[in-house]
């Protein structure tokens, strides 16, 4: 396994291989890798012939009071994971070499309308920060195929909006959330879970599967909702938001909709945690 830091060296390895007319998979990432990441790079390594992760921590979708500074950067580690999953070639830049101008880097990219809301509306500017940095990341490898976890449902719905719009030749593949045992969506922010919260945490999987069976059982959305949230908070957890969109495009369900999502986000103490389930409404 090759790891590189720089956009030359990167270039340079990924040419060769494409001459040799290789598939080459991405699997972008912030690092910090545990099963739900590996997942990823194991459906790449099953799909092509050169597996690229890239390890960046991008400061550009971080608001100003979100935890940047203390995301957990474990490169030795991850680096292992990656070497015994299989990964052909690690990228993992400085901040200066993805953005050398600083404060002065000025192309963004923005989705504004799958972004608006849900997490959108708590992070603004964040999926800004993520289609910008993926889109770099996709001009840099110019992979065939690039893998996200559907446990970001918004985000997996931006990058497919993104690579239509602007005609990236790129097959964008969405892999189911990995969860521990007892239900709870891997996410390198559990580790800021307290042995306390990580007991009360599968609570938040437990609630979207209860309200998913009332809304198959054809509880009316509202009402499912509502009571999703009251027992959010009764069972400790300050809710973002609880909402149903459709699956598609996360845009309002409608009479007709028949494949939904159930998307939430709640704080556990100082830690924000997101989930989703979909559903086929009755
Ligand atoms: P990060 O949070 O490191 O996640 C990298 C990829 O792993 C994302 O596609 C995410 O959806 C996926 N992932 C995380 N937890 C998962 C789980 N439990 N099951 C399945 N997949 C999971 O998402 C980002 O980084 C960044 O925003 C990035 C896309 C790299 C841009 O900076």
């Amino acid at each position: 396994m090759l790891t590189l830091h720089d956009i030359a060296d990167l270039r340079a390895q990924l040419n060769a291989q494409r001459r040799d007319g290789k598939h080459i998979a991405l699997v972008p990432t912030m690092g910090n890798l545990h099963a739900g990441h590996l997942a990823l790079v194991d459906a790449a390594r099953r799909d092509a012939d050169v597996v690229v992760t890239t390890i960046f921590v991008n400061p550009l979708q971080f608001g100003a009071n979100e935890d940047f500074a203390s995301y957990p950067r474990t490169f030795e580690a991850d680096t292992r994971a990656l070497s015994e999953h299989g990964c052909d070639i690690v990228f993992a830049p400085d901040a200066d070499t993805l953005y050398p101008q600083g404060r002065d880097h000025q192309t963004h990219v923005n989705v504004p309308l799958v972004s608006e809301g849900l997490c959108g509306a708590s992070r603004p500017g964040h999926f800004s920060g993520v289609a910008t940095v993926v889109s770099m990341l996709f001009n840099l490898v110019q992979p065939d195929a690039a893998y996200f976890g559907r446990k970001d449902y918004q985000q997996f719905m931006v990058i497919r909006k993104l690579v239509a719009d602007l005609h990236f030749p790129i097959e964008i593949v969405g892999v189911p959330t990995r969860r521990a045992e007892d239900g709870l969506a891997l996410s390198s922010r559990n580790g800021y879970l307290s042995a306390t919260e990580r007991q009360q945490a599968p609570a938040l999987y437990r609630t979207l599967c209860h309200v998913h069976d009332t809304l198959r059982a054809g509880e009316a959305p509202p009402t499912a909702l509502r009571d999703g949230l009251a027992a959010l908070t009764k069972q400790g957890f300050k809710p973002d938001y609880l909402e149903l969109r459709r699956a598609r495009d996360l845009g309002p369900i409608a009479p007709d909709t028949q494949e939904a999502i159930l998307l939430v986000a709640a704080h556990l103490g100082t830690t924000r945690l997101i989930d989703n389930l979909p559903v086929s409404l009755p």
